[in-house]
């Protein structure tokens, strides 16, 4: 480390992603949630024949991941924005097709660990959670001007949250809400306490949701496997990690709707309305080992599927 920049982010199966990617034509593999570049590392220094376009629409964590990559010269290219925005990120730094994508979906640890951008339940911070800066709607206008509805619907949609009502009505009475701590003390009380004391901290659920929304994570998720898909050479390979259903459910619908493309003909009969499949499904370890979950609890609900471009 040269500048000081730290940046705490242990990968998620790391070995998995990159048996993922061995044999898979030589060239740029989209890495489009960079983060502090340990995926990216790893597949570079797997394979000399592999370059890297890193993507994140966070400048602390482009910042930290250049400066680990450096070594690898123009290997290693970047660029700052939206992972939806693919094309943008080819043209700008100059790579005309694709050998594969990795999406390691979600937060990084560092932006959990980086107090001041609000967001984690376990300090006092304003209510951001912002993974860009440049973005004009951050969690404290959510929390404070969404109406009750809108706050129930984010809950569910994002968190699953049980008590999504009785959370949002709680929200709503205690405005303004402009702090982390304060936002988490006014969900513990909204749940029943025997529920308060199952399941890690009650708060967990909403802050999730809240910054699902904020980032618009789940919105810009299946446009942006179309594009990778659609940018990748014959035989490279797209590969996900999720955390959690809401995301995994959208990786799991736009591979199967890549691997049959879009065919509802009845799978007793031959396919009659020309549906062009472009990816197939690859089988691969969908789960961390044992040992990986005991050593990073973070990697517990992480979930990993791949599709090669046929
Ligand atoms: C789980 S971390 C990735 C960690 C990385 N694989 C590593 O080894 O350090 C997710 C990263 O994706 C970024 N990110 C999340 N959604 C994004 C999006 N829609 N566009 C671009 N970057 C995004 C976040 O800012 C964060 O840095």
């Amino acid at each position: 480390m040269t500048s000081g920049i730290e940046f705490a982010h242990v990968p998620v199966m790391v070995d998995e992603i990159v048996a993922a990617f061995v044999g898979v034509p030589a060239g740029f593999v989209l890495d489009a949630t960079l983060g502090g570049g340990g995926h990216s590392e790893a597949l570079l220094g797997a394979d000399d024949q592999r370059s890297i376009l890193g993507v994140d629409r966070d400048a602390a964590a482009l910042a930290a991941a250049g400066e680990r990559l450096a070594r690898f010269g123009d290997r290693f290219r970047a660029s700052h924005r939206r992972f939806d925005d693919i094309d943008g990120a080819m043209a700008e730094t100059s790579v005309d097709e694709l050998s594969g994508a990795l999406f390691d979906l979600g937060v990084s640890s560092h932006q959990f660990d980086a107090v001041e951008r609000g967001f984690s339940y376990r300090a006092s911070a304003p209510l951001d959670m912002r993974m860009d800066a440049r973005d004009a709607v951050s969690a404290r206008d959510l929390v404070n001007e969404s109406d009750e509805s809108e706050l129930v619907r984010i809950l569910r949609d994002y968190a699953d949250e049980r008590f999504a009502t009785r959370i949002a009505r709680a929200i709503v009475a205690a405005r303004p809400i402009d702090d982390t701590t304060r936002l988490a003390d006014v969900v513990a009380a909204a749940i029943p306490a025997p529920a308060r004391r199952r399941g890690g901290h009650p708060a967990k659920r909403t802050f999730q949701a809240l910054r699902i929304a904020v980032n618009g994570e789940l919105d810009v998720l299946p446009v942006a496997l179309d594009h990778a898909i659609g940018r990748t050479v014959k035989g490279g390979r797209i590969a996900v990690l999720s955390y959690h259903s809401g995301e995994d459910r959208i990786v799991k619908e736009r591979f199967r709707f890549h691997s049959t493309g879009g065919c509802q003909c009845p799978s007793h009969l031959p396919c009659g309305c020309g549906a062009e499949r472009t990816v197939k499904l690859v089988r691969v370890p969908s789960k961390p080992s044992a040992a990986e979950m005991e050593r990073n609890p973070r990697s517990t609900s992480a979930r990993l599927r791949v599709a090669e471009v046929i």
